[in-house]
């Protein structure tokens, strides 16, 4: 199969949750390009109308325009979170900081999901939670005024990272925290500093203090690199061919998957950088590529968590065996991702393993066949439909229809990559 031609892919799922709530808490109307309009992203919109935000409809193509009123009122029913553990983690860190009680919940998965991760911290700050059901959803969360809080986080996790960092911008207090390994996506830093709030950063411990100014803005998203990686995914396993993929989000805090794909064999090149907001946006051009396996360190495993689904697959096509380094954290994704990899790719005909926290691939020829059970992950059901581009391929997925909480129009864009669509 040959692939060519020139995609965009949608808004960035992480940027566009977090400027839905800094729009939602600015006082005045803030215009956002290029939002994701996805599941997730809709879900963020939702429970910002509840709190008291004017937020249009979320439109593909369409501006979306925030009229904030400085503050969230207090919501007259649950908040539902859907299937976005980033709504609800960076939500309950800025409703820390308001005198009022809140419900959220969610779907099935999100209910699963830990929370006390976010709520320690955010307790130790002097919010207060009421668990319904253990440790996840549903929860009451009762903020008011808040103390400053030195933190060292016992897992590297951007959306506990953004709590506390918002927490501490809208309760207006100093928050120090530290992630223990690896540097999470540093989105709230960069639209923090935007916005005059002084962040630094010394011997690997992160400072905010208060002394910015949300104000409304005009802003556009970039494309999101981890639904850009799928594309990037097809287009090294195809014969031949060149594909351009523009606008897309370069943040090195979320391109660790690139550097991955370097040590695999697997040339990238970027064109018409630029910076956005503080953000590097620029065209990410792809060729096919022969795989070598590798080795991916813990270490680099917070700068690629969402891509770990895609590598896997890839790596199942590659010469060697590829070991992912305490990769953990995947059991408590929208799935547990840890195991429904392996078990998929087992269940495809490749070799892979969990083994204690790590992931390990072998390497194949065979032509993949079989069936994949997603549990209605966004991820797994993209990774192994990128698998079955491969010539011959086979495999039946239980729910393509989840992709959408990211990727909306990931079957048609995955198709119009291919010169002869399948
Ligand atoms: C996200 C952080 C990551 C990532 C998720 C989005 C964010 O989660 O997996 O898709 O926008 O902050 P963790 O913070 O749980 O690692």
């Amino acid at each position: 199969m040959k692939i060519s031609g020139s995609v965009r892919v949608p808004g960035d799922k992480s940027i566009t949750h977090r400027v839905l709530l800094l729009a939602a808490l600015t006082k005045g109307i803030s215009h956002i390009g290029g939002a994701l309009t996805s599941l997730d992203a809709q879900s963020s919109a939702r429970v910002l109308r509840q709190l008291g935000a004017e937020v249009s409809p979320l439109r593909k193509g369409a501006t979306v325009r925030v009229r904030g009123r400085g503050r969230f009122q207090k919501p007259e029913r649950t908040l539902f979170c859907g299937n976005s553990g980033t709504t609800t983690r960076l939500l309950l860190g800025l409703l820390a900081a308001h005198r009022f009680s809140a419900t959220l919940t969610g779907d099935a998965s999100l209910r699963r999901r830990p929370m006390r991760r976010v709520t320690a911290p955010l307790a130790a700050m002097g919010a207060r939670f009421t668990e319904q059901d253990g440790d996840g959803l549903p929860m009451t969360v009762r903020g008011g005024a808040l103390r400053p809080l030195r933190y060292e986080m016992p897992v590297s996790s951007a959306q506990v990272k953004s709590a506390i960092l918002l927490a501490g911008m809208a309760g207006g207090v100093e928050v120090s925290l530290r992630e223990p390994n690896g540097r999470s996506r540093d989105h709230t830093e960069r639209l923090l500093q935007a916005f005059g709030y002084p962040i630094s950063e010394r011997d690997g411990w992160l400072h905010l203090q208060p002394g910015g100014r949300l104000e409304p803005f005009d802003l556009q998203v970039p494309g999101d690199p981890s639904s850009a990686a799928f594309l990037v995914g097809a287009a090294v396993l195809a014969e031949s061919g060149e594909l351009r993929i523009s606008g897309v989000g370069l943040n090195p805090t979320r391109t660790g998957f690139l550097g991955v794909l370097s040590r695999m064999g697997v040339r990238t090149t970027v064109e018409n950088l630029v910076f956005h907001y503080g953000e590097p946006v620029g065209d990410l051009l792809v060729r096919p590529a022969g795989l070598m396996g590798t080795e991916v360190k813990a270490s680099e495993i917070p700068g690629l968590i969402d891509e770990i689904p895609l590598l896997a697959i890839l790596a199942s096509r590659a010469s060697g065996t590829t070991a992912f380094r305490q990769v953990g954290e995947l059991r408590v994704k929208e799935s547990d991702r840890l195991g429904l990899i392996a078990e998929n790719l087992r269940s495809v005909g490749a070799e892979a393993e969990v083994v204690g926290d790590d992931l390990v691939v072998g390497g194949r020829e065979a032509v993949p066949r079989g069936s994949v059970r997603t549990a209605g992950d966004h991820r797994l059901a993209m990774a192994f439909a990128v698998l079955g581009t491969l010539p011959g391929a086979r495999i039946r997925i239980d729910d393509m229809a989840c992709a959408a909480v990211s990727f909306p129009d990931f079957p048609a864009t995955l198709r119009s990559i291919f010169r002869d669509p399948r």
